[in-house]
């Protein structure tokens, strides 16, 4: 532990990228108050409460995103709140119920309740990439960067939910606190890979476990998407809360890299999984990103072979994924 910090809340702390923050806010000496939708639900928090430190310095409370007032307690007294609590779901009849207002509304329900903290330092947004990439009216040679948002009108015409909301809500939230004189910096991951901390795969981890399985309809949907560790994201959001001349947004990412070009990686890696070969291109434009603004912080990203090891590793050791030939990776515990 690096010696004891002040005071912060994590939103959704239950969730894969928060699971994982609030493991690393912990390591650097954090009281971390977390907020999930039932802390009675043992068997969906238990990996929280084995975190190093947890039983010291973890306080988890009740707070829903459309309950106003409801994050209240929760943020009073802290010096840093990261809001990562936001629907990462495939909506099923009602995206408009299901996926914008509990991001749009729910992040202002949020921020209302920042506003009445006096001892509140600065505020970190887990925005998203698709703020920033949703757009057909840029130069594909030049790579995107923090002063790119997406369309808007693309993501509706197109009806790519997810990122319409994730849009609106970034949006929404500079908007409150430029108004209310908030200290918000926004933290914008492409695709996060890694190891799982949660008893169940959120939405992103199941779609790369069911990849590392041959399935291949959401990655042939993906086409060209940018990749990032989990540990890297959430080393991300410290750094930005940390670094006194951190402002506005941020792209964190490590690398932007084709579907055929990932799967062509993964087969060579990993032989014995049954990767799809090969997807349709699909006629999108070609983009990349600049993440001069982090790297120029002093932050390192890893590589895509380390994010998917490690991701592949631990679908192994928690009985997901099985390799069947032992050669790969000979540290590996193999599921039989
Ligand atoms: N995964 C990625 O590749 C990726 C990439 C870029 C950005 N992000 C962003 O990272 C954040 C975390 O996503 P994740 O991938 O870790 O997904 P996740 O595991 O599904 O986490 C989402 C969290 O939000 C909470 N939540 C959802 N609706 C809620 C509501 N109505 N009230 C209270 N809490 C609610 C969930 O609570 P429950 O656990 O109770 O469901 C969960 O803790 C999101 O803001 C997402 O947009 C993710």
């Amino acid at each position: 532990m690096d010696g004891v910090k002040g005071r912060v809340c994590v939103t959704g702390a239950s969730g894969y990228l928060a699971s994982w923050l609030v493991k690393r806010l912990l390591l650097c000496g954090y009281h971390v108050i977390g907020t999930v939708r039932d802390p009675a639900n043992e068997r969906k928090l238990a990996h929280l409460w084995r975190l190093e430190g947890a039983k010291e310095r973890l306080r988890l409370v009740r707070a829903q995103l459309l309950d106003e007032g409801s994050f209240d307690d929760a943020i009073m007294g802290c010096e840093g709140v990261f809001h990562t609590a936001s629907p990462v779901i495939k909506p099923s009849f009602d995206p408009k119920t299901e996926i914008l207002e509990p991001a749009v509304k729910g992040t202002l329900n949020v921020l209302r309740s920042c506003k009445k903290n006096p001892s509140l330092r600065r505020l970190v947004l887990t925005s998203s990439s698709s703020t920033v990439r949703a757009r057909d009216d840029f130069d594909y040679k030049v790579p995107l960067d923090e002063s790119s948002w997406s369309s808007v009108q693309l993501c509706e015409t197109l009806q790519v939910w997810y990122a319409l909301a994730k849009t609106l809500a970034e949006k929404a939230a500079w908007d409150f606190c430029n108004e209310n004189n908030i200290d918000l910096v926004t933290v914008l991951p492409t695709f996060v890979i890694g190891p799982s901390l949660p008893p169940d795969l959120c939405s992103t981890a199941s779609d790369v476990l069911a990849l590392l399985k041959g399935e291949s309809e959401q990655f042939q949907r993906h086409g060209r998407m940018g990749y990032v560790h989990i540990d890297d994201v959430a080393l991300c959001h410290i750094l930005v809360f940390e670094h006194d001349g951190a402002n506005g947004r941020y792209l964190c990412s490590s690398t932007v890299i084709d579907n055929n070009e990932l799967v062509s990686m993964l087969s060579a890696r990993y032989p014995s999984l049954p990767i799809p070969k090969r997807f349709l291109q699909l006629d999108r434009p070609h983009y990349e990103f600049n993440t001069s603004k982090i790297t120029s912080l002093g932050f390192k990203f890893r590589s895509i072979e380390e994010m998917f090891d490690d991701c592949i590793q631990s679908l192994v050791e928690q009985g997901h994924l099985s390799l069947h030939t032992a050669h790969q990776r000979p540290t590996f515990k193999v599921a039989v």
